[in-house]
């Protein structure tokens, strides 16, 4: 710990910049409405004092110019706050394209963290500098909050649902890692740290790696629990194959369509019967109990790692699309 006093915790991420400006600036627009109305009060109470000789007739019942001035200057300054805020929110949810995606599993009391090279960790998360990463986080069980205040970065950790967040820090270092959502008696233990490190320090971190990388040990799984039984790629199987499915538009037998992604996979895997896929049955039991989040996330990455061998069938509207650089017809 530094000794000196801070007011704010350091900048250590891109977005604490951007955070901080926003920040200071809804901070000094209300100090100063705070004086200026101050000032006012204190101006009239002096004025109007007792006894003082002032005018005490009673004021004009309507201003229409006054009326105007103070709706529109305060509906501007909140419509600058909102639609600031609102930027910085979107692009917060946004990872950039190729970001290194890490697993982040919080339960009862700890953070449980899985890189895509295989390393895991619990309650550490090493992250290069200057370099985009993005999160993904869910919860074993209850409510937990993910919060690195350096970063400037805070998303609720929710049972049943993926959250993502990204970051791009740039400072090394040790940072405070905090749960800020109560989530039962060991709440206040529920932290850790993140370590900030140059990239070659990284990869040499990275090295030590003995887990097997999320995909291959999704793939364990997939033969441990026999889904690769029915999810065959061979014309006779009775379950819908995975190859290229990920991203890829899938027809439901009630005629909808849904895009795979990780949320439609999930639901698949712990309430199969949820969206049956055109042209199956409902075969497929729950796997939900059986397998912790952890697992899950290594499915999907199986999955999402299950490479297209020839082209998926047209999805049913497709709009004009740009021609491809490349065709493989
Ligand atoms: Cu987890 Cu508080």
């Amino acid at each position: 710990m530094e000794p000196q006093f801070r007011l704010f915790p350091e900048q250590a991420s891109v977005e604490a910049q951007r955070v901080d400006v926003l920040y200071l600036f809804q901070l000094g627009v209300g100090v100063f409405f705070t004086a200026l109305i101050c000032l006012v009060i204190f101006y009239f109470a002096i004025k109007y004092r007792r006894g003082a000789k002032v005018d005490r007739s009673n004021p004009p019942k309507k201003n229409i110019p006054l009326e105007v001035v103070w709706t529109v200057i305060p509906l501007a300054l909140t419509m600058v706050m909102f639609g600031w805020g609102a930027r910085l929110f979107f692009d917060s949810q946004r990872p950039p394209l190729g970001a290194d995606e890490i697993y982040v599993v919080g339960k009862q009391w700890m953070w449980k963290v899985q890189h895509p090279e295989g390393k895991s960790e619990i309650n550490e998360l090493h992250i290069p500098v200057g370099r985009p990463v993005k999160l993904k986080l869910i919860s074993e069980d209850v409510i937990h909050s993910f919060y690195v205040p350096e970063f400037r970065v805070k998303t609720d950790v929710l049972p049943g649902r993926y959250s993502t967040i990204w970051l791009n820090p740039t400072k090394t270092g040790r940072f405070h890692l905090f749960c800020a959502e109560y989530c039962g008696t060991d709440h206040s233990k529920m932290i850790g740290h993140v370590y900030v490190m140059e990239p070659a320090e990284y990869s040499k971190w990275l090295a030590g790696t003995i887990d097997q990388p999320p995909h291959v040990a999704g793939e364990l799984l997939f033969e441990r629990f026999r889904c690769n039984t029915c999810h065959r790629d061979t014309p006779d199987a009775r379950c819908p194959s995975l190859r290229g499915l990920f991203g890829r538009q899938v027809a439901l037998a009630d005629g909808s369509n849904v895009i795979a992604d990780e949320k439609y996979l999930r639901e698949s895997i712990v309430n199969p019967n949820s969206k049956i896929v055109q042209g199956y049955k409902p075969l497929m039991p729950t796997y939900q109990g059986q397998l912790n989040e952890q697992g899950i996330l290594q499915i999907i990455a199986y999955i999402q790692s299950l490479e297209q061998t020839q082209e998926p069938p047209a999805p049913a509207a497709t709009e004009d699309r740009q021609p491809p650089t490349e065709t493989n017809d």
